[in-house]
């Protein structure tokens, strides 16, 4: 796939999906903005990356609309205007309903949900000049129910259904598709979903087992399919949510 001077922005592009996501874009020819949470995550990505002038640092929280809107400002005066978007900004704690507290819903509704509405928002009126295009990473949590993660559940369903109404009412100028991933071994994954538990080798067993196909993706697998979805040879695709999770959601 070639991207020879494409302009992307990923949100959450200094770690895991995304930051592989932004490697890949690179590699095949693009100009990167690259979002994170704070300078210093951004500038720690952006020494792994190198690339000179054809990377960007642009961080903002993507849990507020303001933190959106600088994300998107930074990456279209650096590039003069934006061709994709990638929005892989997300947070996914695990803890029974009855000890979910309002804080944790709201992180998980507003980094996950909120973010990734309102940095399409702000990429719209670039997006239409350049009919470019939006690639949002749901779940396969987003998919189906997956007990102990309810809320996390309810954000990815929503950037699922609202993926489906947004390709809906930017056609035929911006597709808008989503990623569906299953486990993918990331921080979020090792750090909240594996060593935090009693038996962290157990953990890992049971997410190696959860997928049909018997494996934990890598984030660069995620970030392939993310690539296709946003490439030319995609170009009759839009409103698709595609699972890359082993057959974990084949069969529910
Ligand atoms: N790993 C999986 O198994 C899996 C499965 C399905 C879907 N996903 C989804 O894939 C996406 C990437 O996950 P990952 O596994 O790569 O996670 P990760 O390794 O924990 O990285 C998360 C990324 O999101 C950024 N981020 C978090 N909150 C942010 C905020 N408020 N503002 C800006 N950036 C923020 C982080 O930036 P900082 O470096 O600044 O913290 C980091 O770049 C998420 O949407 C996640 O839900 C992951």
């Amino acid at each position: 796939m070639d991207f020879t001077d494409k302009r992307v922005l990923v949100t959450g592009g200094s770690r895991g999906i995304g930051f592989a996501t932004a490697t890949a874009f690179l590699d095949a020819g693009a100009w990167v903005a690259v979002n994170g949470r704070t300078e210093g995550s951004v500038s720690t990505a952006m020494d792994r990356l190198g690339r000179g002038d054809r990377v960007v640092a642009a961080p903002g929280d993507i849990a507020t609309v303001v933190g959106c809107e600088a994300a998107v400002q930074t990456a279209v005066e650096a590039f003069g205007g934006l061709d994709i978007l990638v929005n892989c900004a997300g947070i996914g704690s695990g803890r029974p309903i009855e000890l979910f507290d309002e804080e944790m819903w709201d992180v998980h509704m507003d980094v996950n949900l909120k973010g990734t509405f309102f940095t399409c928002r702000a990429a719209l009126l670039e997006l239409r000049k350049s009919k470019g295009n939006i690639v949002n990473i749901g779940s396969d949590a987003g998919l189906m129910g997956v007990p102990g993660i309810v809320a996390y559940c309810a954000s990815k369903g929503g950037v699922v259904n609202m993926t489906k109404a947004m390709a809906l009412e930017l056609a035929p100028d911006i597709r808008v598709n989503c990623i569906c991933p299953g486990y993918v071994d990331t921080d979020m994954i090792r750090r909240d979903h594996i060593d935090k538990k009693p038996d962290p080798s157990k953990a890992e067993q049971g997410m190696i087992d959860y997928a049909p196909l018997k494996r934990i993706a890598t984030p660069e697998e995620i970030a392939h399919a993310i690539m296709y979805l946003a490439s030319h040879e995609a170009r009759f695709v839009s409103g698709a949510a595609l699972p890359i999770d082993g057959a974990a959601s084949a069969g529910r």
